[in-house]
């Protein structure tokens, strides 16, 4: 790649999206860039790098940033968790919102789904304690690429068998030729919005629990810090936090701090921090 075309795709990259390329990625930049190439019938990256420093067109601007997310994902992912929300984070809920009934959850890098069906599927595997709750699951990405799959619903075998418990798989997907389709009740469950982490949330509103997992992993320190704090402003003060296991808040922001014993899941600090570590007391 010509010397001049890396920093021009990776300043639009980081500026759109806070993705992070370091000039050791030019192999990563070239094997996603040439399909984008080739779909607008472009000879070479160095005449899409000529468009971006033309007036590209939006949509090829949006492929060119789609096409460098990394869209990894699986169904109950790093099974932990998971495993602390059903068998904590819920039942705390449930505890503390029973004057309100109401839940709300936000998956903010859902990509292909995974995330936001796999809490579906708790939730509903809870519907009888839930009989009377309004539970919303908001799930976002940057990507309508991976949210129309994930609109879909529709799996591959390889994906039901990473991370799906058989009995769920049973339970909530229907064989379609040599694809699952999850069940309409799941998909029902989740609402997809395509929304861009950097930008304003306040849109979104309040939540009680966040599932931001392997995306802040991709971003500088400073976009880190800036999306954590906008995401503390979206968390009701007792409202619980989880990133990705390679994730922390630590060294990042002030705002939120671990949840003791419980690895990856955070709370809210300063003037949030009683309510918020009343949970654990
Ligand atoms: C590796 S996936 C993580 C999916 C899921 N959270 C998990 O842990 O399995 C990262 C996702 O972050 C999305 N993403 C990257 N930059 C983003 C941004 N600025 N705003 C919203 N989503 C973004 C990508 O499109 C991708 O789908």
């Amino acid at each position: 790649m010509n010397d001049a075309d890396f920093p021009l795709f990776s300043t639009l990259l980081k500026e759109r999206s806070g993705l992070v390329l370091t000039p050791d990625k030019v192999y990563l930049l070239e094997s996603r860039l040439l399909p984008v190439a080739r779909k607008w019938k472009r000879k070479s990256l160095a005449e899409l790098a000529a468009d971006l420093r033309g007036r590209p067109e939006p949509a090829l601007v949006r492929d060119i940033i789609e096409a460098m997310t990394t869209n990894e994902s699986f169904f109950f992912r790093d099974i932990k968790p998971f495993d602390q929300f059903k068998g904590f984070v819920l039942p705390e809920l449930l505890r503390r919102r029973a004057a309100t009934r109401s839940i709300r959850i936000w998956s903010a890098a859902c990509s292909s789904g995974q995330e936001p069906y796999s809490l579906a599927m708790i939730l509903s595997e809870q519907r009888a304690q839930l009989a009377g709750w309004r539970i919303e699951i908001v799930a976002t990405d940057l990507s309508t690429d991976v949210l129309d799959k994930a609109k879909a619903g529709l799996y591959s075998q390889f994906e039901v068998q990473r991370g799906l418990p058989i009995q769920l798989l049973i339970k909530y997907f229907k064989q379609q030729g040599d694809r699952w389709q999850i069940d309409e009740a799941i998909r029902a469950m989740v609402q997809f919005r395509q929304f861009n982490l950097l930008d304003e949330m306040a849109p979104l509103g309040r939540f009680d629990v966040v599932f931001c997992r392997n995306v802040l992993i991709y971003f500088d320190q400073p976009t880190k810090t800036l999306v954590l704090d906008r995401i503390g402003r979206q968390m009701a003060p007792d409202a619980f936090l989880y990133l990705g296991g390679a994730e922390t808040v630590l060294g990042i922001t002030d705002r939120l701090a671990p949840l003791t014993d419980n690895r990856g899941v955070y709370v809210l600090t300063g003037a949030a921090a009683p309510v918020a570590r009343a949970a654990v007391a």
